[in-house]
């Protein structure tokens, strides 16, 4: 397994561009399961996660191509109808293809994602949204096992708010019979792209960016051709890097709007975030960082996809913060790895105590989930001496490049090849 090895202490400078979307290209490609006709992605990020992705479309009967930054996905006709477990497991959000599957086919067999990392992840509202479109679900030997004849629009309240469910039911209402009315909708700028999708692919959608969604069945989608949004985590990520230890760090290829909680969180630590045009930020760090508490909720709050990598900044900052997260439970595995490279935080129950001002130095770390990866290369940059993260599978899932990119900024980084 490959390594990332870091000598901290290098001021970052100069421009980093950022990549696509990964919560963005996924369903997207589910998608691809709702037409005949060929859908073209550009900017798509290379990272893991898209060729799980992939994997799963070619397993199911699609075909692809992909080249550089582009992929064009045709699924004329499917072989398969199950989402198997060693593609489930490895990424959970293989569970996009079952509203498509079902829609189109009116057969689908997806494994039970199970649990993860970061806390237990159910999927009961994505099956209790099928079930109101009509579909029959049932669990088997780890699997879940739906069929419907033709779905039906109906009026659907998610309970909680969920990235995910709300994309999968969104799809499969757009190949329903009638008008399905989704009420407290994820607003994520990932979900409005997805729906920008759908549309451009013939689907009547309104409401699209509330928290309500009306979607009006159509017969068939066809193909066409989607620009993906950039990635707002990352960018946050590079952000955090730049207030930690940049000098005029040039962000490019940004939806700022995308970011407003970070940017909010971010500037009221201190830190000088400019914007220069309306697809580009600049940072600039500063050696004085002043505490702030932090609460992650859905969009438009503070996500929790940047909670590890604000902490890190926390660590630096002048005085106590509190970071709450409130989607997940159990997502702060990286504050023991944070420890062991001399951070002061205590987590009780939701809450981490975060107390700033305290050097790190580097140490050997495992990174235990995506986002807790990236924290730990940050908390490498700054680190005096040498940290080496382990188990990168993880930051390779969601992040493309990212030791490049550093790289180019100036840090001393470099990927340590491991044995398959
Ligand atoms: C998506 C993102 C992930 C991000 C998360 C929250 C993708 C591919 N992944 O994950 O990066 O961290 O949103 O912004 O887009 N829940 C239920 N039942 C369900 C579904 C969800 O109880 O059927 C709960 C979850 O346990 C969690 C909360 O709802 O507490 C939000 O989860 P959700 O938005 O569904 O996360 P994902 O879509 O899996």
């Amino acid at each position: 397994m490959d390594k990332i090895w870091i000598k901290g202490g290098q001021i970052l400078r100069g421009k980093v561009k950022i990549s696509g979307a990964k919560n963005a290209v996924l369903p997207a490609i589910a998608a691809s399961l709702l037409t005949h006709e060929e859908i073209i992605l550009k900017n798509v990020p290379l990272v893991q996660d898209v060729f799980t992705m992939l994997t799963l479309i070619k397993e199911l009967g699609g075909r692809y191509k992909l080249n550089d930054h582009e992929i064009s996905i045709k699924v004329e006709n499917i072989q398969s109808f199950e989402a198997p477990y060693e593609l489930v497991k490895t990424m959970r959000a293989s569970i996009l293809v079952l509203g498509p599957l079902l829609a189109r086919y009116g057969e689908a067999v997806v494994a039970l994602p199970g649990g993860c990392a970061i806390g237990s992840r159910p999927i009961d509202l994505h099956m209790q949204g099928l079930e109101k479109l009509g579909a029959k679900l049932k669990l088997e030997h780890g699997y879940i096992k739906a069929k419907a004849k033709k779905l039906k629009g109906t009026e659907i309240e998610f309970s909680k708010v969920t990235v995910t469910g709300t994309e999968n039911l969104i799809m499969a209402a757009c190949l329903a019979k009638g008008e399905t009315v989704l009420k407290n909708c994820a607003k994520e700028p990932e979900v409005v792209d997805l729906c920008n999708l759908l549309i451009s692919m013939g689907a009547k959608i309104e409401g699209v960016g509330t928290d309500t969604v009306r979607i009006r069945g159509v017969e068939e989608l066809k193909g066409t051709t989607h620009y993906v949004i950039p990635d707002r985590i990352e960018a946050g990520t590079f952000l955090v890097a730049g207030g930690l230890i940049g000098d005029e760090i040039i962000i490019e290829n940004v939806y700022p709007h995308h970011l407003d909680a970070v940017i909010e969180k971010i500037r009221f630590a201190g830190i000088n975030i400019e914007k220069i045009d309306s697809k580009t930020l600049k940072v600039n760090g500063n050696s004085n960082i002043r505490s702030q508490d932090v609460t992650t909720s859905p969009y438009p709050g503070f996500p929790t996809d940047m909670q590890a990598q604000f902490m890190v900044l926390m660590t630096q900052a002048n005085g106590i913060s509190i970071i709450t997260e409130t989607i997940f439970d159990r997502r702060f595995l990286h504050v023991n790895e944070l420890l062991r490279l001399g951070a002061d935080i205590r987590v009780i129950g939701d809450k981490a105590i975060v107390k700033g001002g305290t050097p790190l130095s580097g140490a050997e770390v495992v990174a235990t989930d995506l986002r807790a990866s990236a924290s730990l290369v940050l908390a490498g940059l700054i680190a005096d001496g040498e940290t080496v993260v382990s188990q990168i599978h993880h930051l390779d899932r969601g992040y493309e490049r990212i030791e490049e990119k550093l790289a180019q900024l100036g840090a001393k980084i470099k990927r340590i090849k491991g044995e398959e």
